[in-house]
């Protein structure tokens, strides 16, 4: 039988390199192989955790999902949806929170992140932290669990994510049976966390980002933002400490990072080192950006594709979420 692959994206924002070079372009490779099948979709009710602006939550919806389209999905192979448009996987989700232990979710970097901050700015340590951001990584779970996939291709920072949903799916099989495949994240080692403008991880919440289809002259702009130290031209360069050697290894081929590599060491001025990497970027994205453009113009077509993955979708967990109501008892009288 098939290699399952699933991944999600959260609806909080406009996609970026690090998402497409952490989750999109490794997880649209995979889809293509005839060995594989995948479940991609986008994580609306994870947005809910962080983002209390309708609008916005709305609008990254139409980007990501344009985003994966422009990015070469093909939703006649992909089985590609909305979280929202399947109601089994919140259902799991509870069922799933009644497994898991209150301090594994202690553990979970991202509600750590949350409380230090608040020790930091010496508050409360969990002052703000709504129970959504604690229990997160049990609706990744449930995404995760009621398609039983086997791989989960994701940027180093969610690994612990996809580790937690394995402990909470052996503790479900180990109280009613074996009900879930236990999932393992994979994870492209040359890219495992994109460094963003200011050389910390690419992130929405750092503001650091490059917009994946930026028109060429933004594009070009973002790039020209990122830090650099004040080495002047002729004067070599440490390639290991450099965030645009770091993005120009995510997009180049391996003959090319070792020319860059060298050009490091012959002292590349920035400027130059910067143009190199714009162009090589926009070469791979060229395409995709006017399909992007295309899709975002026609948002109609684009939710037509994401209600046909849902029906794909739900054609599964309507059935499974029964399976597993009644492996913990729910089930008719009589
Ligand atoms: P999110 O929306 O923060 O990020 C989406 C994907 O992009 C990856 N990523 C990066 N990869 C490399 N370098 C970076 N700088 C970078 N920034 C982001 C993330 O690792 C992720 O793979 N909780 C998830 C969404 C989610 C999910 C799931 C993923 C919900 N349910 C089930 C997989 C399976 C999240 O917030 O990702």
């Amino acid at each position: 039988s098939k290699t399952r692959f699933l991944t999600g994206i959260t609806t909080t924002g406009t996609p970026h390199l690090g998402n497409y070079v952490g989750a999109i372009r490794p997880a649209i490779r995979a889809s293509v192989d005839d060995s594989t099948e995948s479940f991609f979709f986008l994580a609306d009710y994870h947005a809910l955790i962080k983002c209390t602006e309708p609008e916005r939550v709305h609008e990254s919806t139409l980007q990501i999902a344009a985003t994966w389209l422009a990015c070469g999905l093909d939703p006649e192979k992909v089985v590609f949806y909305r979280q929202s448009d399947v109601p089994e996987i919140p259902e799991l989700a509870w069922l799933l929170t009644c497994m898991t232990a209150k301090g594994l979710m202690n553990r979970a970097h991202a509600y750590k992140a949350a409380v230090d901050d608040n020790l930091a700015n010496q508050e409360d340590a969990d002052f703000g932290v709504n129970m959504g951001l604690f229990s997160y990584p049990i609706l990744m779970a449930a995404d995760i669990l009621m398609f039983n996939a086997h791989k989960v291709p994701v940027g180093r920072d969610q690994i612990q994510h996809v580790e937690m949903a394995r402990d909470i799916a052996g503790r479900f099989n180990h109280h009613y049976g074996e009900r879930f495949v236990l999932p393992e994240a994979t994870v492209d080692d040359n890219v495992a966390v994109l460094q963003g403008l200011d050389g910390r991880k690419m992130s929405k919440s750092y503001g650091n980002t490059i917009p994946l289809f930026l028109p060429q002259k933004k594009l070009q702009k973002h790039i020209n933002k990122i830090k650099t130290n004040l080495l002047e031209p002729g004067e070599p360069k440490d390639p290991d400490t450099s965030t645009v050697f770091q993005i120009w290894q995510a997009f180049a081929t391996p003959d090319q990072v070792n020319e860059m590599r060298q050009s490091f060491a012959d002292g590349i001025a920035w400027g130059e080192a910067k143009k190199q990497l714009f162009a090589l970027i926009d070469a791979e994205l060229a395409e995709g950006r006017d399909r992007y453009e295309q899709l975002l113009a026609k948002p109609a077509e684009v939710e037509a594709v994401l209600q046909a993955g849902a029906e794909k979708a739900r054609a599964s967990s309507k059935q499974f979420i029964t399976q597993l109501r009644a492996a913990v008892g729910i089930r008719p009288l009589g």
